[in-house]
């Protein structure tokens, strides 16, 4: 993991508080410069220590930890030292001193100095915390006191990365033209492909607003009024399954650019992701990116947000598997839409039987139906050098091919997937990931890929509907509406994702600025004539009065800090996140409303309110 606090924070504030009343410096910023001077400090009793008639109290504000002294020869703010308690509320006056030899504290920032107390006032006490600030705590209790939480010098750094990152990505594109643009919340239907959260109208009883999951379409429309390059850093609303890196309310840097082509925006982007990196971490980032086909990374990943930093491949062996007796491999070999792949773990074979059995278990959450192996104790003694329960099914050809194909060397272990090609890429691509930890395969540093060339459409397994692979909205690689009505199957769109170390940290796309174009797709979304006039009248309207041509891309805001900062979910990177359930249990939200409340906005409800 990258460790944020080894990274030196670019140090944005250094004003001096001199002329603030009650306090003359943060605690955290004094050091060995201010000593024989008095100084007036203010913060949270960090840790308090009785050491035999002298009290010491290590102070803490947002920039870190003072030791503050109370001596016994001062009686009346000593007995006041002897009453505080943790997170009491302090406010300190004194004289900054060299630490005596012996209690200098090389891990402080202010460790050769302390606070010899002359004043102390106790601005506010404190119930004892439910958690103490450096204990992991469970997230839900944190979640319920998130201002505690808050107060952890981790979760403070986070905030804090999370401002420089958006500082940054302001100056960048401040610089080069962006126009910010706020756009509506209380909106109509985005299709972004989750569930809306709707908001009801009382003015318009039994109508209702849908929180935007995107600024997509109002984005497009400022392209038609001539803003020419766009970006806002916005709140998006998705009512979906949630996950470390999803939230239900999240922040996406938007950004839209017109008369451009795919190149201009992803060579503009390139340079706002390399800014942030140098700005924020002092990371120098390849240039360029590398690029990779959807079709590769699915054919070698299993997955369209490869990490990169993981060195191992799937290997299609379904050609070798078609003939074989083992009918769990011969089927999905002749099935066109099945897959047979391999999958090559170096050193693997001092797997143990229960570690196979928990990777099996593992896939099985992906649907696979089981996880084949072979064991390659010895690879240039043939089959007699191999160790598999499959074995026995697989003739020597096929044997010899795998070999060869995944390049297994004695000591190895190959894995195999054999079903539907979108469980096998789904089960071998996290298997992939998981053994990419479990194993430390997983390189130090970044990897930053655009992958390119997405399918336009990919076909629901039930409705057997046509789905947009980004949204409706994103142009097709052929200009005309009747090509790619005759053969949607295999039409590529002009999208493209930058994937950071395996996570998905952007999308965009090149838009439809042709109104033909645009009913075309929504024909073979199946979005009726009425439907399309009802949701997105406006835009189709808007397409007839000079559209230029655009294209953009959105950062998810979220994911890049969690990324910087080394986090594992998007939660400890958000100030005050939903849980897994989407609930918030500091406010209790989300909550009833009032029965006046209900009739107002014309709603009655289906089920009893609890009480
Ligand atoms: P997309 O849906 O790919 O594109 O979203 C852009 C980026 O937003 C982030 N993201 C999320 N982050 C946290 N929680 C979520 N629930 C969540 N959903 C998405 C991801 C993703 O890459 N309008 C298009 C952009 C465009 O075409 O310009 C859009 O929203 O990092
Ligand atoms: P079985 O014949 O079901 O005992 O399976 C033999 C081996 O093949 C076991 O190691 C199973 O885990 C594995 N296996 C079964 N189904 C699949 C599948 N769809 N893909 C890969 N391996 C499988």
């Amino acid at each position: 993991m990258f460790a944020i606090h080894a990274v030196p924070f670019r140090l944005f504030f250094e004003a001096s508080l001199a002329n603030i009343m009650m306090r003359s410096h943060y605690c955290g910023q004094v050091d060995e410069s201010l000593i024989g001077e008095e100084i007036s400090v203010c913060g949270w009793v960090h840790r308090r220590r009785d050491h035999g008639g002298v009290i010491f109290i290590d102070l803490r504000d947002r920039e870190g930890l003072l030791q503050v002294v109370f001596d016994p020869d001062r009686p009346d703010i000593f007995a006041d030292a002897e009453r505080t308690r943790g997170e009491y509320v302090l406010a300190v006056k004194g004289l900054v001193r060299q630490r005596p030899e012996g209690t200098i504290n090389p891990n402080m920032k202010t460790g050769q100095v302390e606070v010899l107390a002359h004043e102390l006032d106790i601005l506010n006490r404190s119930e004892t915390p439910p958690f103490h600030h450096d204990e992991n705590a469970n997230e839900e209790l944190r979640l319920q006191y998130r201002y505690l939480d808050l107060r952890r010098e981790e979760m403070l750094g986070n905030l804090r990365l999370r401002h420089q990152v958006t500082m940054a990505m302001r100056s960048y594109l401040d610089n080069n033209g962006f126009i910010d643009v706020e756009t509506p919340m209380l909106t109509r239907a985005t299709p972004e492909g989750a569930r809306d959260y709707i908001v009801p109208s009382r003015t318009h009883a039994g109508k209702f607003f849908a929180l935007p999951q995107s600024p997509q379409i109002f984005k497009q429309l400022l392209m038609m009024s001539g803003l020419d390059r766009y970006y806002q850093i916005v709140r998006c609303f998705r009512d979906e399954d949630l996950r470390a890196d999803r939230q239900p309310e999240f922040t996406q840097l938007d950004v839209e650019m017109s008369f451009v082509d795919e190149e201009d925006v992803i060579g503009a982007m390139e340079k706002l992701v390399r800014h942030i990196y140098k700005q924020v971490l002092d990371v120098e980032l390849p240039s360029p990116f590398p690029r990779m086909s959807y079709a590769d990374a699915m054919h070698d990943y299993g997955t369209d947000k490869p990490d990169l930093r993981i060195d191992l491949k799937l290997v299609e062996v379904a050609d070798l598997m078609d003939a074989v007796e083992f009918k769990v491999f011969a089927g999905p070999a002749s099935d066109p839409e099945g897959r047979v792949a391999a999958l090559c773990l170096p050193g693997g074979n001092d797997l143990t039987r229960k570690e196979i059995d928990d990777y099996t278990a593992y896939v099985a959450r992906y649907g696979a139906k089981g996880l084949a192996y072979i064991k390659v104790n010895d690879s240039d003694a043939g089959r007699d050098g191999l160790q598999s329960p499959i074995l026995k099914f697989l003739p020597d050809d096929a044997v010899t091919g795998i070999l060869e194909r995944t390049g297994a060397k004695s000591g190895d272990l190959i894995f195999f997937g054999a079903d539907k090609t979108r469980v096998v890429n789904d089960a071998l691509g996290a298997l992939r990931v998981r053994m990419g930890r479990d194993r430390g395969l997983i390189t130090e540093g970044w990897s930053p890929l655009w992958v390119v060339d997405f399918p336009m459409f990919e076909k629901d397994a039930e409705t057997k509907r046509w789905n947009a692979l980004h949204h409706p909205f994103t142009a097709p690689s052929v200009d005309d509406a009747d090509a790619l009505v005759s053969d949607p199957g295999t039409a590529l769109s002009r999208a493209y994702d930058l994937v950071i170390n395996g996570s998905e940290i952007g999308g965009g796309s090149i838009r439809i600025h042709d109104r033909t174009m645009q009913s075309a797709v929504f024909d073979l979304l199946e979005i009726s004539k009425e439907e399309a006039e009802e949701k997105f009248g406006f835009l189709l309207r808007a397409l007839q009065y000079g559209c230029p041509p655009h294209g953009g891309i959105a950062f998810g805001l979220d994911r890049i800090v969690m990324l910087m900062a080394g986090a594992d979910s998007i939660r400890d990177v958000i100030a005050f996140p939903k849980t897994q359930t989407a609930s918030c249990p500091l406010t209790n939200a989300p909550g009833e409303i009032s029965a006046a409340q209900l009739k107002e906005t014309g709603i009655r409800l289906r089920t009893p309110r609890t009480e």
